[in-house]
């Protein structure tokens, strides 16, 4: 068992640790190569990985030919059958720092191992995160794929491979007799998201994350198993190649694969020079997030092939390339607690306390648990050590326990019979996967959170009144209902906390200017539950004024395109309970005010009825501004193509939505027939 047989890292010689790591690292292997079940992040893994390296690195007499540094991966799995590599497939170094140095340490170590003082020319790509395969592809027909295995031997994956639709099985205008092609096979987010849906709704097992999706379809025994999981390549290198006279540099290489059909990513650049990589690696972390697969970092590459022979290797590691990481998105902590979080509609949402831990950039000490479901389905307790992950703006969760690390003590957890803020009972309805507290605005916690959806930005757009001013203004008594936010005065404001004559002044102002708003943003604003922002526009739009919708019955309601059952009745019950209409007369009382919808200019029905998509970046406009503008025309604007979507707008750099638009031949406007369109209605 893992906890028994480990020595802690601690005070032990230099020879001991070395063993030890080798110990861990080849446990890991097996977890991670044959198994598909790693134990730990990589970034954890990488850590033990580096730290053998240097130790053998500073001290010579404890290498060893045995030392998993002197391989790549782990041993070939019973039921592949193994594949020997012409050419070894090699791993390359990895630079963890955070900051742009990783780059300017290539580039010198390039250049002092050439003894040039000359600018270097190199390739630059993303590093994909999923699985390295070879393709061989004999007079240009797809023959064989392997994995990496130890590097020396991998094991024929070629059925599963197959099934990648990404992957030509054979290509355009190659006769090579011999050519390898090396990429990297992953699953990209849309497709890892959908596979766990799927998953989740038939209460199978869901998968951690992107990279194991792919490494386990790969080496699902059952070809018909993998091809129900969605795949996707990258070609990065050559292997063996023979008859075919190659390119003078690995730029060169990357365009004849994508002119024989192999997909290459279209994220990849030559340049010249350290600065110029720092450039790439600070350029491609910005747009990490929205890329549509997971990446650990970029790889540089010196270009010209020539000079990459004359570099040559350095214990298996190619002197020409290295991986410059970003900060890992995934990493190990301790759940020291799980709190209840009351949301603005009740709903109860059990948070993880964790020991603080830096994870994709950023300190982490709260990640969701979302229910009681994925808290049992997980199986995290508190006191475990767990797997959080960070992805761009995404709210952290714990993806993964190590049970093995779980301590005596730990506790599970139970979701309360009553509300942790003000002591009502929690209910969970039958096929709900929520718990809701009952007490309503008599909960201080959701009140908090109604009065703060009320503030924002996309409702009434209340400047300056944000969750800590909120919480004092609950707690000390000065608000009980949403009205009461009209009545503060700059006096009263002043003598909270964290607050001046002029802050309280800002608020003050910004109420006032609040009252000037629309009728959508007012509905949206009132937290009627299943009542979002586009339901909000699409009852305006229907309705043109309040009166019209708090006196419409379930019937009239569901006229509303979009609108249901489930929202129809959430309607009707908030506008037939007294309290409610109480305080929305109170809120038109303190000078709330919109301007007519029926009234609003000659052409505010001129695109009623059409339904656009926006797609790609707009370069005179962003993409809240030409939304509205459609709006005020009185065209609806959906996030996704169907068969009733009427026009799909494209600006630079449209991906899969362009692409639906097209096969379904819905009708596609550039930027350019766009701005026309508008300027037929109005004045840009
Ligand atoms: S080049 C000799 N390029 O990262 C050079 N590798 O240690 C061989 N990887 O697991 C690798 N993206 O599968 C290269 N653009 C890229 C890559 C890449 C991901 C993976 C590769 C291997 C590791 C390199």
């Amino acid at each position: 068992m893992l906890k028994d047989s480990f020595l802690p890292l601690g005070e032990m010689n230099n020879k001991d640790r070395a063993a030890e790591l080798r110990k861990q690292i080849e446990f890991h292997n097996i977890q991670y190569y044959q198994l598909d079940s790693p134990v730990i992040p990589d970034a954890e893994y990488d850590k033990l990985f580096r730290e053998l390296q240097n130790l053998e690195a500073v001290h010579p007499e404890l290498q060893a030919p045995d030392s998993p540094t002197q391989r790549v991966g782990g041993k070939v799995l019973e039921g592949f059958s193994p594949v020997r590599h012409a050419v070894p497939m090699l791993s390359i170094r990895t630079e963890t720092d955070i900051e742009a140095s990783g780059a300017y340490n290539f580039d010198t170590r390039v250049k002092n191992a050439l003894g040039s003082t000359a600018e270097i020319e190199y390739a630059c790509e993303l590093k994909f995160d999923g699985l390295a395969i070879n393709l061989r592809y004999e007079k240009g027909v797809l023959v064989q794929a392997a994995t990496r295995g130890d590097g020396e031997t991998g094991e024929d994956v070629t059925q599963n491979i197959r099934t990648i639709h990404v992957i030509p099985l054979h290509l355009k205008d190659c006769h090579a007799e011999i050519l390898e092609v090396r990429g990297e096979v992953y699953m990209s987010r849309k497709d890892f998201n959908q596979y766990n849906d799927k998953q989740r709704a038939a209460g199978l097992p869901t998968l951690v994350n992107p990279r194991n999706g792919a490494a386990g379809s790969i080496r699902q025994l059952d070809p018909a198993l993998a091809a129900k999981r969605p795949l996707s390549f990258f070609a990065y290198g050559l292997g063996e190649v023979k008859g075919w006279t190659l390119p003078a540099t690995h730029g060169g290489i990357l365009d004849a694969l994508e002119a024989f059909g192999l997909p290459v990513c279209k994220d990849r650049a030559v340049v010249k020079g350290a600065a110029a990589l720092a450039g790439f690696h600070q350029k491609i972390a910005e747009m990490r997030d929205s890329l549509p697969f997971d990446i650990d970092g970029v790889v540089y590459k010196v270009n010209s092939l020539t000079l990459q022979q004359e570099l040559g290797f350095v214990s298996r590691e190619p002197r020409w390339a290295v991986a410059h990481k970003f900060p890992a998105e995934e990493q190990l902590t301790i759940v020291r607690n799980i709190e209840i979080q009351v949301g603005r509609t009740g709903k109860l949402t059990p948070v993880a306390k964790l020991e603080p831990v830096f994870v994709g950039g950023t300190t982490v000490s709260n990640a969701t648990l979302h229910n009681e479901d994925e808290i049992r389905r997980k199986d995290v307790h508190i006191g475990d050590t767990v797997i959080v992950r960070r992805a761009g703006d995404v709210i952290p969760e714990v993806v993964g326990v190590m049970p093995e690390r779980r301590p005596q003590d730990a506790r599970a957890f139970a979701m309360p019979k009553t509300c942790p803020v003000c002591g009502s009972h929690v209910v969970r309805e039958e096929g709900e996967a929520d718990a809701r507290c009952t007490g309503g605005l008599f909960c201080d916690a959701q009140r908090k959170q109604a009065i703060l959806h009320f503030a924002g930005r996309r409702a009434m757009d209340i400047e300056g009144l944000g969750d800590k001013l909120v919480e004092q203004l609950v707690d000390e008594g000065l608000i009980h209902s949403l009205p009461d936010l009209y009545k503060l005065d700059v006096a009263t404001l002043a003598q909270l906390e964290r607050m001046a004559e002029k802050s309280a002044q800002n608020i003050v102002d910004a109420l006032e200017k609040s009252k000037s708003t629309t009728l959508n943003r007012f509905l949206f604003a009132l937290s009627i539950r299943h009542v979002g922002e586009s339901t909000a526009k699409d009852l305006a739009r229907h309705f043109g004024t309040l009166e019209a919708i708090m006196q419409a019955n379930v019937d009239r309601l569901l006229q509303v395109p979009d609108v249901g059952p489930v929202v129809a009745q959430s309607l009707a019950d908030f506008f037939s309970e007294a309290h409610n209409i109480e305080v929305v007369q109170a809120l038109r009382d303190t000078g709330i005010h919109w301007p007519d919808q029926a009234g609003a200019g000659a052409n505010a029905q001129a695109l009623a009825g059409q339904t656009f998509v926006l797609t790609g970046t707009l370069t005179s406009m962003g993409r809240d501004e030409a939304k509205a503008k459609l709006e005020a025309l009185g065209a609806k604007v959906a996030g996704s193509v169907s068969r009733k979507t009427h026009f799909v707008v494209a600006g630079v750099e449209a991906g899969s939505k362009l692409e639906k638009a097209q096969e379904l031949g819905v009708p596609v406007l550039d930027e350019q027939k766009f701005i026309e369109l508008l300027q037929q209605f109005q004045s840009l």
